[in-house]
């Protein structure tokens, strides 16, 4: 019997993975520059966390929840999402403890099981950030701004930012009873699950992707429209904030109609999009801020904001456009002419390791040129020939790959000759 992985959820082969692994390098940078810590936790969960803090009549917590018993009969779930399970381990760990301020970031898989097309899978990689212990408009810039740089250090380019103000506990309820009387006006309208939820989550129609025309065609009340004057006034901060450090960042039309699909947010929420792109799955980035979590899990009294990209769908839209740029990886690819050079062609391969040069090579027993097929395949900017009699004149053969020259370098300058061609 032949296996193959369940539905959904994928292998990141080799020549995928090492995208995987420069978009984290390069995220790490930033959070770096950024004050981020990183925090690791764990990909399984208690399932109620999720049912608490996601919201129970959201999609991920009604149909999406890869959702398990362990041999002790405990109700787990696999995370659907990295947010909830940062939220318990600070409360858990008492991290409002350790400063004013809390900045912490992760990177890992998260399991959602909806129905699999091209950028939506049901394991996925979000690399994601929350920043704990602010409740100023700059902390929420910072978030929104962070995202984006993130997402250009892995070289996405032309992105449109979506972001708005849903409230909170005060002015929430008020537009939702305004916003609920207009769509019940308009029921038969709605999709089937819509009609379903409608009095229980009204928000989330704004949100369907099956009743998005008739949304966008009706003038449905705006949750901006019905702010409180501490919401207006924390929103107008905000974009204030983005103005000052980019300047002429816009805001993406069709932004008040923004809400998300979890229900833990209170006033900003964003999502950063390919500027565009118009449908798919394509939003590449989405935060915001959740200044009740903390203490809903009988944590203190902390806001907070986040956000954490999809780190598949903005490796696929930048392989898809090529905007990316390709790592520059200046891999040396040592090929030996015959068995009796072997040995020290395997010292010119360890000493390259040594200098930090990326070097592979030496694949066994094979001829030259399924040697130099190797090199190719393996995208070697240099490969060295190591060769009985230039070894003899102390010499090894160089070929650009690149350049497609070769030349012949004396062996003990070998790493000063690859550094300089490096440098220059
Ligand atoms: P989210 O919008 O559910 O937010 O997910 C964030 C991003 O993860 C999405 O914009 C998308 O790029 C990616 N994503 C979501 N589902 C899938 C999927 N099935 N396949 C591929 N990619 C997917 C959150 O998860 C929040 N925890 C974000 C946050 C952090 N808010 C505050 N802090």
């Amino acid at each position: 019997m032949l296996f193959s992985t369940p539905r959904g959820v994928r292998d990141i082969l080799p020549l995928n993975s090492v995208l995987y692994a420069d978009a984290e390098d390069a995220s790490r940078k930033i959070f770096a520059a950024y004050g981020y810590a990183e925090i690791r936790t764990p990909i399984m969960e208690v399932s109620d966390l999720f049912i608490r803090t996601i919201g129970e009549t959201t999609d991920i917590v009604e149909k999406e929840m890869f959702l398990f018993e362990d041999r002790g009969g405990r109700k787990l779930a696999l995370r659907p999402e990295g947010t909830a399970g940062v939220v318990r381990s600070y409360v858990q760990h008492s991290l409002h403890n350790l400063g004013a301020v809390t900045k912490l970031f992760y990177i890992g898989p998260m399991f959602r099981a909806e129905r699999p097309q091209a950028g939506r899978y049901r394991e996925f990689w979000q690399i994601g950030a929350e920043y704990f212990g602010n409740a100023v408009p700059s902390s929420d810039a910072e978030i929104i701004i962070l995202a984006k740089d993130v997402l250009k250090s892995m070289g996405a380019k032309d992105l449109a930012l979506y972001l708005n103000s849903i409230g909170c506990s005060v002015c929430r309820p008020v537009y939702r009873e305004k916003l609920l009387a207009f769509l019940e006006q308009h029921k038969e309208k709605l999709c089937h699950d819509c009609q379903k939820r409608l009095s229980r989550n009204p928000l989330r129609v704004l949100d369907c992707k099956n009743d998005s025309e008739f949304i966008l065609g009706m003038n449905v009340p705006k949750s901006v429209e019905h702010l409180c004057p501490e919401c207006r006034c924390h929103f107008e901060g905000v974009k204030k904030c983005l103005q000052n450090a980019v300047p002429g960042l816009i805001v993406a039309a069709g932004s008040e109609l923004l809400v998300r699909g979890l229900d833990y947010y209170t006033r900003t929420v964003f999502e950063w999009r390919p500027a565009g792109v118009v449908g798919g799955q394509d939003t590449l980035a989405a935060g915001g801020r959740y200044d009740n979590l903390v203490s809903s899990l009988g944590g203190p009294d902390v806001p907070a904001v986040g956000f954490a990209l999809g780190l598949d769908r903005t490796l696929e839209m930048m392989t898809a456009s090529q905007s990316g740029t390709p790592p520059d990886k200046k891999l040396v690819f040592v090929v030996v002419t015959g068995d009796n050079v072997l040995a020290k062609a395997f010292s010119v391969l360890h000493t390259l390791r040594e200098s930090s040069f990326p070097a592979d090579g030496l694949h066994g027993g094979k001829s030259l040129k399924a040697q130099m097929r190797q090199a190719s395949a393996k995208a070697a900017r240099w490969v060295v020939i190591v060769g009985e009699a230039e070894l003899a004149r102390g010499v090894v053969a160089v070929k650009d790959m690149e350049k497609q020259t070769q030349q012949e370098i004396e062996l003990d300058k070998l790493v000063e000759y690859l550094k300089r061609q490096t440098n220059g």
